[in-house]
């Protein structure tokens, strides 16, 4: 071997060395309702879960994990994209421990929002509570890495904030108490200022890099265009809803920019995929896929949770052609495409 091939050897080494090590981000913590839920709600008394087939079919191992999907989920594919592990464990699931959850692990809880009366509707976890799980963890971590370890961790950690689709679609237009109390916008308004006080603890607990996620195009979600079919208005999206999307998203992104502007050394970003899913559904073929008006799961109308069970004959052969999995919840493949948008769009800053 000659010496420039030993040189050019020893620089690959090098290079491998010098980027295996550099991940700038240790590990991947997340907050958030069904979006980015990897199974806690498994381990509460609530009817929504989704830990029976066909979820998770397109799992490794086929297995239904509580993921609201056929497969992954986004904070799975980001993870693996910081060269972290390709899931992300819930932080209630017995198979995992703290070893595991050093670099990656998620509180999310399906069915919850930034609205504690949101949390009640199906007795999920609220947001307080993912915080709570969130200083033990902290706790937890101490005792495993000792208090300079943990902390560093604790500081250069990615969090992925993602939820608020069920405050206006499980909340607010379904019960009456929250709309005699405010108008939408102002409702808006309510929601931000949670969000804002989340931020700003997660900032105080030693978050520094955060990706808030705000809303689909909920009105474009098969159980809503259901709604309007049922009204003799064909499989349309819903256009107030989505309205009611790009206006909280845009919130949401003010008061990102806003703490990034007071809170020292905090790097936030608001991770927008309103656009990018709104394309796939109203484009979907450009993605590979041939449906994006109803779901894989059953009739692909209505069914999610408990509807959407392995006795139903309906269910899709193949959930790559289908936008949504349930008619709530985007497929593996949808779930991919976001993540990588986000990725590329959004979380590069941290890599
Ligand atoms: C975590 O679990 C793994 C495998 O089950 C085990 O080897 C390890 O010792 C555990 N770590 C801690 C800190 O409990
Ligand atoms: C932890 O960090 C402090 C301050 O940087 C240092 O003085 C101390 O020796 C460190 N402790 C350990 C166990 O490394
Ligand atoms: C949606 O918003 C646009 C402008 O922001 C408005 O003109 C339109 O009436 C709204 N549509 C619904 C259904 O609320």
């Amino acid at each position: 071997m000659g010496s420039m091939q030993l040189q050019c050897l020893a620089l690959s080494a090098l290079i491998f060395l010098v980027t295996a090590g550099a991940s700038k981000v240790p590990a991947v913590i997340v907050f958030g309702d069904s979006s980015v839920d990897a199974g806690n709600n498994n381990q509460i008394l609530t009817l929504l879960k989704s830990n029976f087939p066909p979820y998770g079919r397109d799992f490794v191992g086929g297995e239904a994990t509580g993921r609201f999907s056929n497969g992954r989920i986004p904070p799975d594919f980001i993870s693996e994209a910081f060269g972290l592990k390709p899931f992300v464990p819930a932080y209630l699931d017995p198979n995992y421990n703290i070893s595991d959850f050093a670099i990656g692990v998620c509180f999310a809880s399906a069915g919850t929002g930034y609205d504690t009366a949101t949390s009640d509707v199906l007795s999920v976890i609220p947001m307080w509570r993912e915080l709570e799980y969130f200083k033990q963890y902290q706790d937890r971590l101490k005792g495993y890495l000792g208090g300079n370890k943990s902390k560093k961790i604790v500081n250069e950690a990615l969090y992925l904030i993602s939820l608020g689709t069920n405050d206006f679609l499980e909340n607010y237009y379904t019960l009456p108490k929250r709309r005699l109390e405010y108008n939408v916008d102002k409702y808006e308004d309510f929601l931000v200022g949670i969000a804002e006080n989340f931020l700003r603890q997660v900032y105080g607990l030693g978050g520094r890099k955060m990706s808030v996620t705000g809303l689909p195009p909920m009105g474009c979600l098969p159980l809503e265009r259901t709604t309007n079919l049922l009204k003799g208005l064909g499989d349309t999206c819903i256009e107030s809803y989505n309205n009611v999307s790009r206006s909280f998203n845009a919130k949401l992104g003010d008061l990102v920019k806003m703490l990034n502007q007071e809170l020292p050394g905090a790097k936030i970003v608001s991770a927008n995929s309103y656009s990018i899913f709104y394309h796939i559904i109203k484009r979907p073929s450009l993605y590979g896929f041939e449906y994006s008006n109803v779901a894989c799961c059953s009739t692909g109308l209505y069914e999610m949770g408990y509807l959407c069970n392995q006795f139903n004959p309906c269910t899709c052969a193949d959930a790559n052609k289908y936008v949504f999995w349930d008619s709530f919840h985007p497929s593996e493949k949808t779930n991919q495409i976001i993540a990588d948008y986000i990725l590329k769009r959004y979380l590069h800053v941290f890599m």
